[in-house]
């Protein structure tokens, strides 16, 4: 069977950006930077990206591209052994991020309905964070969306890369990044933004220790979608004219600088809220951008345009999430496309559910101090996707080594000079940075 590829270079970028772009960026990354001291978030948020993220994203998606597998066929065919057990893990890890992106994404699902309904407005201050806490304390509801938006995800993974994935990701992503800008602008002159902007961009020393270098370690992967063999599918459709460095280095800018707009649009609005920083949590987004959509003219439609592109910017990462699984179940099972979006979807709904109830009924429910959504987001974001990007990096540099220059560019062509840094990068700087990151993490 012919294997689907991407139909243009511009639908590649759009649905590598597609899933890079998420919850993770606009939801997660303010509240963690928001936590985590701002500013020196920030900076070593920009340290993971751009100091080996970036190369690690090329060197993912080189590896799906050069062999047109699904993660665990990609592992097996470049190194063998016991290596296709990374593969697995970066399958399992997947629905395990799934398995809470769509209750958050069923959140985000709740909040357009409020949107439309007129439930979010006026916009009264306790008001917002009582609205939240009664969507999330609910055991119902919250699930309801949330299965209502696995089911989206399957059904467009069910119909394949060019067709379902490609399309949706070209047409929304600009539309998000232009009300971003309105709503950071907005955000920003707020009375007492001034402040939120302080805090996100000049970083205090003091905050830089291990744990936030872990957090934002932690952050960059999840916003790139990096390690656990997202990319690596992904990078399996790539046609062989396509440039991946190049390519790649505009979804990690796109994302990058989307992440940028959210944490300008967002802590500011904290800060005007009256919310101290560190105590937002998952449920920053939906306490204050409410009062943000409430001070602009014709506010209540700019709340319905914001959810219903927030729930388009979450599907298009969602879809990412399965796809590796998906492909696994149809390259090495032999199930059929729909049978396997399935079989997966409905393993991420049956996890969301303990997932969905850690924010209300089981909210005292913890092990080693975390909720159950505490747990997988720790456990995917500071353990298996940087393990998964150590071994990425591993196996790309030194299994592959020199010979994974001549995968970057075009088929038969050569790159630049700036190749062999970035093999030193993927050789030696990343395995590094990560190795030393994990082990702060863990102490
Ligand atoms: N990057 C996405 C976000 O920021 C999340 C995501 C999409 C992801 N696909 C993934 C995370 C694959 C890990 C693996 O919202």
């Amino acid at each position: 069977m012919q294997r689907d590829h991407w139909t243009s270079r511009f639908g590649f970028i759009m649905a590598t950006a597609g899933s890079a772009v998420g919850l993770g960026n606009i939801w997660k990354f303010p509240y963690m930077a928001g936590a985590h001291g701002g500013g020196a978030f920030l900076l070593l948020y920009l340290v993971c990206v751009l100091g080996f993220g970036l190369s690690l994203v090329i060197a993912e998606l080189i590896m799906g591209r050069m062999t047109r597998r699904n993660p665990v066929g990609a592992y097996r065919k470049i190194a063998g052994g016991a290596w296709p057990a990374v593969g697995a893990l970066g399958v399992c890890t997947v629905v395990i991020i799934l398995s809470f992106y769509c209750v958050v994404a069923g959140w985000t699902i709740a909040y357009l309905v409020y949107a439309i309904d007129g439930t979010l407005a006026p916009a009264r201050a306790g008001g917002l964070d009582a609205l939240f806490d009664s969507l999330i304390g609910s055991g119902i509801m919250p699930l309801v969306y949330a299965f209502i938006f696995v089911v989206a995800t399957i059904l467009i993974v069910s119909r394949g890369i060019g067709g379902g994935i490609e399309r949706a990701s070209k047409l929304f992503m600009p539309l998000l990044i232009a009300l971003l800008v309105v709503l950071a602008v907005r955000a920003l002159t707020l009375p007492g933004a001034v402040d939120g902007l302080r805090f996100f961009l000049t970083p205090d020393f003091a905050a830089l220790d291990g744990a936030t270098a872990s957090a934002a370690l932690g952050q960059a992967f999840f916003s790139l979608s990096l390690g656990i063999g997202g990319l690596m599918t992904y990078g399996s459709y790539m046609t062989a004219g396509q440039h991946v460095g190049r390519d790649a280095l505009a979804v990690v800018l796109l994302d990058t600088g989307i992440a940028i707009l959210a944490g300008l649009m967002i802590i500011p609005a904290m800060f005007a809220a009256g919310m101290t920083p560190a105590e937002g949590g998952p449920g920053t987004t939906f306490k204050v951008l409410p009062a943000v959509f409430a001070s602009l003219p014709g506010g209540h439609w700019i709340a319905v345009g914001f959810f219903a592109l927030l729930v388009l910017a979450a599907l298009t990462s969602s879809i990412s999430m399965l796809e590796p699984v998906v492909a696994y179940l149809v390259d090495e099972r032999r199930m059929s496309r729909t049978t396997a979006a399935w079989s997966a979807g409905i393993l991420c709904m049956v996890l969301a559910v303990p997932v969905s109830l850690s924010f209300g009924a089981w909210q005292d429910i913890t092990v080693f101090g975390l909720t159950l959504f505490g747990l997988f987001d720790t456990f995917a974001s500071n353990l298996s996707m940087p393990f998964g990007g150590l071994m990425v990096a591993l196996v790309v540099g030194w299994i592959l080594g020199p010979r994974a220059i001549a995968a970057i560019g075009p088929e038969g062509r050569t790159v630049g000079r700036w190749a062999g840094g970035w093999l030193f990068i993927v050789r030696f700087i990343a395995p590094i940075g990560i190795a030393w990151i994990l082990i702060q993490g863990l102490i």
